[in-house]
């Protein structure tokens, strides 16, 4: 499985940290906030890894991670997404990267405590479709929320003003080579952008998306206060020195 990571997008919630660098070169504690969501990806047995950056500052990337060797990699993979259009336009990019097979998305934001192996290694049976992760929060309605009825998503609202679950969708998401054909057939939302939340629904909707829930904290990074929450949340995993 190959896998992709979205770091494109304005990170205008950030501003004025962002004005002079792409968000994912932001500090989480001791690491730029991109190393993380990379070592997801290692650590479940991805190598080959697309980065999908955007804006002024797409070369940083490059001047930072090189060519992956301090993840045990022997090559990154980059892209470059004109504009801000969604998670769903970033994520075409990666079409011709991902040749056929599957993917492993995560968004570049996304920060865990444990690993997603055990997910990613269930997906790797999965004949097709769609695996995604969930998490339950305090505060659903920043997140697309999953309904869950009989043991299967029905369906997933974008940010709900009542969300009728407590169960985030993470910015983890699996897909089969479908996908990209799903995200040709999206039309902007609200918000002007091309919704991942979309895809996911139209996976539930020919009944094959399947789901668990991650173990261990999760928390996004694109606002003051989770970005706080990732720095200190990081902290409090480190082993303590003496
Ligand atoms: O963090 C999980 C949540 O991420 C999900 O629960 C939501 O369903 C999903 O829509 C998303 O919500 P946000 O509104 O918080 O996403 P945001 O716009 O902050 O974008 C998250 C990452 O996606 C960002 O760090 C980089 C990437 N991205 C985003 C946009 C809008 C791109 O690569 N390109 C883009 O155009």
């Amino acid at each position: 499985m190959k896998g992709v990571i979205l770091a494109g997008g304005k990170g205008t919630r950030l501003y004025p940290l962002t004005k002079i660098t792409n968000k994912h070169l932001l500090p989480v504690y001791d690491k730029p906030m991109i190393h993380y969501p990379i070592q997801t990806l290692v650590d479940a047995g991805i190598r080959d890894i697309l980065i999908v950056t955007g804006g002024g500052y797409a070369g940083d990337f490059l001047q930072l991670l090189g060519n992956g060797r301090q993840f045990g990699l022997t090559g990154l993979n980059y892209t470059y997404q004109e504009g801000e259009s969604g998670i769903a336009d970033a994520l075409s990019l990666a079409e011709h990267f991902a040749d056929g097979q599957k993917i492993c998305v995560i968004l570049g934001d996304n920060i865990i405590e444990r690993g997603i192996e055990d997910a990613v290694n269930d997906f790797r049976k999965q004949a097709s479709g769609a695996r995604i992760l969930l998490k339950e929060v305090h505060d659903p309605e920043r997140f697309g929320v999953a309904e869950v009825l009989h043991g299967h998503v029905v369906n997933i609202e974008e940010k709900p003003r009542s969300p009728k679950t407590n169960y985030a969708v993470t910015g983890i998401y699996m897909y089969d080579a479908t996908v990209f054909d799903k995200v040709k057939s999206l039309e902007p939302s609200a918000r002007g952008e091309l919704e991942i939340t979309d895809v996911n629904n139209a996976y539930i909707r020919e009944g094959n998306l399947t789901f668990s829930f991650l173990e261990g904290w999760w928390t996004d990074a694109g606002t003051f206060d989770s970005l706080l929450r990732a720095s200190n949340l990081v902290a409090q995993s480190q082993p303590k020195s003496e």
